[in-house]
């Protein structure tokens, strides 16, 4: 079977390199006023089929949050087939969100996550672009609240940060790792991943996603047509604390490799602290210095890293995808859990080790098809690196996770030949909202500006 790709929302398929995003995010007044919002956003949402070269001037993703299809007052037994992760708010104790991550913060305080129902997401090729397909958005939103959340009282806008390409805060290369996703039914190579764990609609025993169609039950089988070609999307507007990050840079390296040049020392750090050097080189291919013909592989597993010497075992991508790292027995259900990852940076570059006060860090989608069995698990994995019998702290953490988390230690373990090195690390990362939203079908979309799940 193939799917059809212009039932599937675009953004779920392809990586767009735009250079903007703006994140719309609306709280629907009453269904009329959503249905209108939708009738008109339905056919522009760019689907997965829609040529991307030349790149059009701009692109639209739309997502619905549980109560955003309340508030649209879709039939309450279709509903009910959704699982009960996406029903309920997003969990603060299951993401490690603590002290000023705590959801009473988010949003900047100016709304609650109960009140987010629909996002807009907006990509444009420049300013221009963005602000007029913006404008057009908002006049059809006519009716309904935009929320905004920003200090400044603005939409979440984020985009390209420097030169270097996936550039992110802290000076990191993102967007090399993604799943590579078997789109059809075609026997799996070994790298691939069934494309189950991204779109539902197509619950297997083996791969299982909610809604889910039963014989015998005419709202199971309309809610598994609502949710089908969807996917879930969480999404975390997170900040970086840049200037706290490189103070740590400059304390820490220095002690924890007392033989290197300050500067190499920081670098080396960093490196540790993510499990590739700043450029993207991979530590296990690469773990003395960063090397421009590697620095965008990721056909590399820690096997021979048991000891981690060359990668840490709590850096951030031997934490979020392990590979063939040895798993516990609870762990091994289900297996390493993988998320399409989207987002980009927002803010202004800070260089530097003062604080400016501005806004910043990163917007990042994590797709999926189960939050729990995917996303709720990595961010479990990340608060507490209890996954693996290899790892020596089973309370040690991900750095890029939170410190309050109860039982977890701030310990971030670096084995090297000469011996363990320790630093202790700190919370660079806040997370200032989160959304659980689906990623309808775009005949789904049209189905409910038209009513017809009511
Ligand atoms: C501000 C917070 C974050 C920053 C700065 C960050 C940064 C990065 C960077 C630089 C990479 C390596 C680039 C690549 O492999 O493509 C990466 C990989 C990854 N991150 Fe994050 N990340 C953050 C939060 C998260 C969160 C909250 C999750 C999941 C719940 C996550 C999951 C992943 C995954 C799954 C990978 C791919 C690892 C691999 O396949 O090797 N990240 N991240």
């Amino acid at each position: 079977m193939s799917l059809d790709l212009t039932d599937i929302q675009g953004l779920i398929h392809h990586v767009y390199g735009y250079p903007i995003t703006r994140h719309l995010l609306f709280s629907i007044s009453n269904p009329p006023a959503g249905m209108r919002l939708l009738k008109f956003l339905a056919p522009l949402t760019t689907h997965a089929a829609v040529p991307l070269d030349p790149k059009p001037e701009s692109l639209l993703n739309v997502g619905i949050t549980y109560s955003g299809l309340q508030a649209l007052e879709v039939n309450p037994q279709f509903l009910k087939g959704f699982p009960l992760e996406f029903r309920s708010e997003p969990d603060p104790l299951t993401m490690g969100d603590f002290g000023s991550s705590d959801p009473v913060n988010w949003w900047n305080g100016k709304f609650t996550t109960r009140q987010v129902h629909l996002v807009v997401h907006l990509y444009g090729q420049s300013p221009e672009a963005l602000d007029e397909v913006t404008a057009a958005v908002r006049a059809a939103a006519d009716g309904n609240r935009e929320l905004l959340p920003t200090k400044a009282g603005e939409a979440i806008e984020a985009g390209r940060l420097g030169d270097i390409p996936g550039e992110l805060h802290f000076g990191y290369r993102d967007g090399i790792s993604q799943p590579t996703v078997r789109w059809d039914d075609a026997p799996l190579q070994p790298t691939e991943v069934n494309y189950r764990h991204f779109i539902l609609g197509y619950s297997t025993n083996e791969i299982q996603s909610a809604p889910m169609a039963f014989a015998s039950d005419p709202d199971s089988r309309r809610a598994a047509e609502l949710g089908r070609n969807g996917t879930y999307s969480v999404f975390r507007w997170l900040y970086q604390d840049v200037a706290l990050f490189n103070r740590f840079l400059i304390s820490e390296g220095p002690n924890a490799f007392p033989d290197l040049s300050p500067t190499d020392a920081e670098e080396l750090l960093a490196a540790k602290l993510m499990g590739r050097w700043r450029d993207g080189t991979p530590l296990v291919m690469s773990p003395n210095a960063p090397n421009q013909d590697l620095n965008t592989r990721n056909d590399f597993g820690y096997a021979n890293d048991t000891k981690g010497r060359q990668c840490p075992f709590s850096a951030h991508i031997r934490v979020s995808n392990p590979r063939d790292q040895e798993l516990d027995v609870i762990s091994q259900m289900g297996g390493v859990p993988r998320v399409i990852r989207r987002g980009a940076p927002y803010g202004p570059k800070l260089t530097g080790t003062v604080d400016d006060q501005v806004e910043r860090g990163l917007v990042g989608m994590f797709l999926c098809a189960s939050i729990l069995r995917q996303f709720y698990k990595l961010t479990g994995w990340m608060k507490a690196n209890n996954f693996s019998p290899a790892f020596p702290n089973q309370h040690s953490q991900d750095p890029l996770a939170n410190r309050l988390t109860p039982d977890a230690s701030s310990e971030f373990l670096i084995p090297t030949a000469t011996g363990n090195r320790t630093v202790t690390l700190r919370d660079f990362v806040t997370t200032k909202g989160t959304a659980f939203f689906l990623l309808p079908g775009v005949r789904t979309l049209q189905k409910l500006a038209d009513g017809q799940y009511q």
